[in-house]
């Protein structure tokens, strides 16, 4: 079993990682600065292959005992979102850019790296063509240029394999509502209306189970994949806001749903992915748009049935 530290790993995907890792029985330090607080590692804590410390990625002495102890790594932490960049932009390069060239600095040839990085980076195409990791990048937002930079120092350095992910949907120990499916379906269910804006922009989704398995699989395949980037995105999710829209109908059929005409995306996200090189090395998504719209709106309906009755208790 292998020594696994995750940066970050208290967030969205880091702590649902956490337990697809335990339950394989890897041994986990979570190495995170809990700017969203710990209960998502809550049901960890006493397990006794999981450790937790409170520590920043920037701060390289800190960190540096748990790298020399890993055998894997996944750096996850990150400002994560192009407004969260724009509003502390010192802190998205810091972060985002500035600490993963620390740590492979750090790092020696054994250490084997797996980091995600966001598909955001194939910017505005016209959304009619498949982008494929041969496409150019041309990242519109800060937060692109910082992954995309960082993706390109962790392929350089020969230690890593980079996952360029899909928008992320379903529900974790820190359910991020901000990520667009999860987003539309909590304000379909808290309000009945959906407006769209820039309606015809199309994405890419993928469900977070399906992400954290690819973690799994790139870590068994870890020498033949070194080295290579790959999209993943599941392909039948390749869609417009618009039509996100409508597959939420589909379930909440009393679904009002308006087009703004005047509000603008600042990414300018719109594209569709092919994972076809994931696919023939091995790895497929199998969790579908539909059932995760499923599983968001039983979660949406928990959140909001139990902040209503805080409200009534208190
Ligand atoms: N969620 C997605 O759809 C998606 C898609 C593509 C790539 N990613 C990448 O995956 C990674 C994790 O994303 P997420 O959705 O789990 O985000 P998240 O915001 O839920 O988690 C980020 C974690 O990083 C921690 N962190 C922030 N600054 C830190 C620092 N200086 N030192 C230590 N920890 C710090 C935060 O406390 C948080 O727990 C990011 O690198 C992100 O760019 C996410």
């Amino acid at each position: 079993m292998a020594n696994i530290l995750i940066t970050g790993g208290a967030g969205y995907i880091g702590s649902k990682l956490t337990k697809f890792l335990l339950d394989e029985g890897h041994h986990v330090v979570v190495f995170d600065l809990l700017e969203h607080g710990s209960s998502s590692l809550e049901s960890f804590t006493h397990h006794s292959n999981f450790q937790l410390i409170e520590g920043d990625v920037r701060d390289i002495n800190s960190l540096k005992p748990h790298i020399d102890k890993a055998d894997f790594i996944f750096p996850l932490a990150a400002l994560v979102g192009a407004p969260l960049c724009d509003e502390r932009p010192d802190d998205a390069v810091e972060i985002n850019q500035k600490s993963i060239e620390l740590l492979l600095e750090n790092t020696s040839d054994n250490h084997k790296i797996i980091y995600p990085t966001t598909n955001s980076g194939y910017g505005t195409k016209s959304g009619e063509t498949y982008c494929t990791e041969e496409t150019p990048l041309e990242p519109i937002s800060l937060y692109g240029k910082t992954k995309v930079e960082a993706e390109s120092l962790i392929i350089a350095s020969k230690k890593g394999i980079t996952l360029r992910l899909a928008t992320i949907f379903g529900t974790s120990f820190r359910t991020r509502f901000d990520l667009m499916v999860n987003n539309f379906v909590m304000e379909a269910v808290k309000t009945g209306k959906l407006e769209i804006f820039e309606g015809h922009f199309k994405r890419n989704f993928i469900h977070i189970d399906d992400v954290c398995s690819c973690f799994l699989f790139l870590m068994k395949n870890f020498s033949t994949l070194k080295g290579e980037v790959f999209n993943l995105g599941q392909d039948q999710a390749n869609m417009s806001k618009l039509e996100l829209a409508q597959e939420i109908k589909k379930q909440l059929p009393e679904l009002v749903i308006t087009e703004n005409e005047f509000a603008k995306d600042i990414d300018k996200r719109n594209y569709i992915v092919s994972s076809d090189k994931l696919r023939l090395a091995g790895f497929e998504a199998k969790i579908s748009l539909e059932s995760g719209i499923k599983e968001m709106i039983a979660m949406a309906r928990k959140v909001l049935d139990s902040s209503e009755s805080f409200h009534r208790n208190y």
